[in-house]
């Protein structure tokens, strides 16, 4: 499967929604991210429905509406309203998770709960049935622009584990921080959709960049599936693929990282998307 990218229309222009929407309509991102807080959950606010309601009148993407703000199922006819595909909410922020997402599902959207870098997958274990997706904050909630939380990568990693322990089919979504690199990893470690914010609304050319950042994360996603086949085939490969992948992850330099590239283990290109 191909990566999902979700630009953040928190990045975009304010001055001129409507032209970055339109971008976005023209673009190959499939998914429209929208960040809605409070100043209470979050310490931000950023918009509400009367804004979002033009939103979703122009946007031609499914919207996923990420809602960083306390008691988030008060606001479930209005997130419907919007026509939303997908409704996340913060697991901290539900003490009634499971009812939340019953509710959710039966309003005709797509239930997905979300959590905050300090919150453990594990605690997903009960619910990870339920839900339609799973979004993995890689920076605290509440701004764009943000630098990435290592940890995230681990996250999905242990995330993608459990997923396949239970058997659920909960996608797992990304959000904070994703660029070129980072987003390589993630989708490598298992990630399925990446919100990008200031990766998309940053570059000269969003409409050019987006098919380009899919393009580069894909090749994690074809390591995954390399890897798979080849701890069938020779477990040692494997086994030293494994360490190599370890040994870039913590190396700094690219002097160092083209040292590596010689020994023919992984893909060079992947090894260049590391870099880039
Ligand atoms: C942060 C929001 C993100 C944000 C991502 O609280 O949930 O969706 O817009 O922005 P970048 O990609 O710039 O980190
Ligand atoms: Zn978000």
């Amino acid at each position: 499967m191909k990566p999902i990218i979700a630009p953040s229309i928190l990045s975009a222009d304010f001055g001129y929604l409507a032209k970055d929407i339109e971008m976005v309509n023209r673009s190959e991102a499939e998914w429209v991210h929208i960040d809605i807080m409070d100043g209470v959950f979050v310490p931000n606010i950023s918009f509400g429905f009367p804004v979002l309601k033009y939103v979703a009148k122009l946007s031609k993407k499914p919207l996923d509406v990420h809602l960083m703000i306390v008691n988030p199922e008060k606001f479930i006819p209005e997130v419907k309203a919007l026509g939303a595909h997908t409704m996340n909410v913060h697991y901290e922020a539900c003490p009634h998770l499971h009812r939340v997402i019953q509710q959710i599902r039966e309003a005709g959207m797509q239930p997905a709960v979300t959590i905050n870098p300090a919150t453990p997958v594990a605690l997903l274990q009960d619910i990870i049935r339920d839900v339609y997706m799973v979004l993995i904050m890689s920076v605290n909630p509440g701004f764009g622009g943000q630098k990435f939380i290592e940890h995230s990568v681990e996250k999905v990693r242990e995330l993608r584990a459990l997923i396949e322990r239970t058997g659920s089919k909960a996608l797992i979504e990304v959000d904070g921080g994703v660029n070129m690199e980072t987003g390589a990893r993630l989708v490598e470690a298992g990630a399925d959709a990446l919100v990008a914010g200031n990766a998309v609304f940053g570059a000269q050319d969003p409409v050019e960049m987006i098919p380009k950042y899919v393009h580069e994360w894909e090749k994690g996603y074809k390591i995954v599936i390399g890897r798979k086949t080849e701890s069938k085939e020779n477990p040692f490969v494997y086994f030293l693929r494994g360490c190599y992948y370890k040994l870039i992850k913590k190396m700094s330099s690219c002097e160092q990282i083209e040292q590596f590239t010689g020994f023919g283990l992984y893909d060079s290109s992947f090894v260049q998307t590391m870099r880039d």
